[in-house]
C-alpha cells in the first residue's frame, strides 16, 4: 500500500488494542513524538528515499512482498522465501523481536514499525502475487487518464478515489458492520503464510487482472470494496498480533 493504506490499517488496529498493548505502543512510540501508529506506518517505505538509511532499505527491501511461483498460491518456504527474504518470514522475525522484552526499546520500536507496515503489505493482494511481473509493477495500465501500472493502482489508486485522509477513512470503514475474517486454511501453523496465500488467490481470481488496459469505473467499483476489505482484515489481525505480543498476559500462539 501507499501511505494512506498503511495509515488506515494502523489506525483501525490501534482502535482495537487492549489497554496493556495500547500503553506499550505509546511508550515505544514516545521518542517519535506521536501516539499514533498511523504516523509511523509508512516509515519502512520512507527509508528508501533517505540517503542516511539507504543501507537499511537495501537490507529490508525484500521484506515487503513475496512472489509465489504459480496460481496455486501454495507457500513452500525454501522455494517461495529463499533465505527468509520475503514478507512471510520477515513478519515472523519482527513479531518475535517486538515481543522480546530483553531487546532494547530502540530495537523493539523499529520492529513495531515493521510489524505495522508488513501486516499491511501482506494483505495488499499484489504484494503476494504469482505472476512474473514484479507484483503488477510491470503490468502497464491507464488510470485516471494517465499511464500507471496495476501495482500502483492497488497501492494507492483505488483508495485515492475516496479523497479521504487516514482518520476519516478509518471512520468510514469503522462505521460499517463488523468484518468477517477469511476462513482459516492450511498452513494453520503459519498465519503469515496464510495471509499471503489469501492475497495470492485474490490476484489469481478472474478479472483481477483487467482485460482492458484502460482501468475505468467498472474496475474501481468492483475492486475498491475488495481493497477496503483487505484493509479491515489487516487492521483486525494487526490488533490481534499486537495484543498478543504487547499485552501483559503472555499466552502461546
Ligand atoms: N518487487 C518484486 N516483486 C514485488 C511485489 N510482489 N511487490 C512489490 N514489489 C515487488
Ligand atoms: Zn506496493
Ligand atoms: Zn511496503
Amino acid at each position: 500500500w501507499g501511505p494512506l493504506g498503511h495509515s488506515v490499517v494502523a489506525e483501525l488496529a490501534q482502535r482495537q488494542l487492549s489497554p496493556a498493548a495500547e500503553r506499550e505502543v505509546e511508550r515505544l512510540l514516545a521518542p517519535e513524538h506521536t501516539t499514533h501508529l498511523a504516523d509511523v506506518a509508512n516509515w519502512p517505505d520512507q527509508v528508501r528515499n533517505d540517503p542516511a538509511l539507504r543501507a537499511l532499505w537495501k537490507r529490508t527491501s525484500r521484506w515487503h512482498y513475496i512472489n509465489f511461483s504459480s496460481d496455486r498460491c501454495h507457500y513452500v518456504a525454501p522455494r517461495d522465501c529463499p533465505k527468509g527474504e520475503c514478507v512471510v518470514a520477515a513478519l515472523a522475525r519482527e513479531v518475535q523481536v517486538l515481543g522480546d522484552r530483553s531487546q532494547p526499546d530502540a530495537v523493539r520500536r523499529e520492529a513495531l514499525k515493521f510489524v505495522v507496515h508488513l501486516v499491511g503489505d501482506v494483505h495488499q493482494p499484489l504484494h503476494a502475487g504469482y505472476r512474473p511481473d514484479r507484483g503488477g509493477n510491470q503490468y502497464q495500465v491507464q488510470f485516471e487518464g494517465k499511464g500507471s501500472n496495476l501495482h500502483k493502482v492497488w497501492d494507492s489508486g483505488l483508495l485515492g478515489t475516496r479523497h479521504l485522509r487516514w482518520r476519516d477513512y478509518a471512520n468510514l470503514l469503522d462505521s460499517r458492520s463488523p468484518v468477517t475474517l477469511p476462513r482459516p486454511i492450511a498452513p494453520l501453523d503459519n498465519p503469515y503464510a496464510q495471509w499471503a496465500e489469501e492475497s495470492c488467490r485474490l490476484t489469481a481470481a478472474m478479472d483481477f487482472y483487467p482485460s482492458r488496459r484502460r482501468i475505468g469505473s467498472a474496475y474501481v467499483d468492483r475492486n475498491l470494496p475488495l481493497a477496503e476489505r483487505r484493509l479491515r482484515v489487516a487492521g483486525r489481525r494487526l490488533a490481534e498480533v499486537l495484543n498478543r505480543h504487547l499485552g501483559d498476559v503472555v499466552t502461546q500462539h
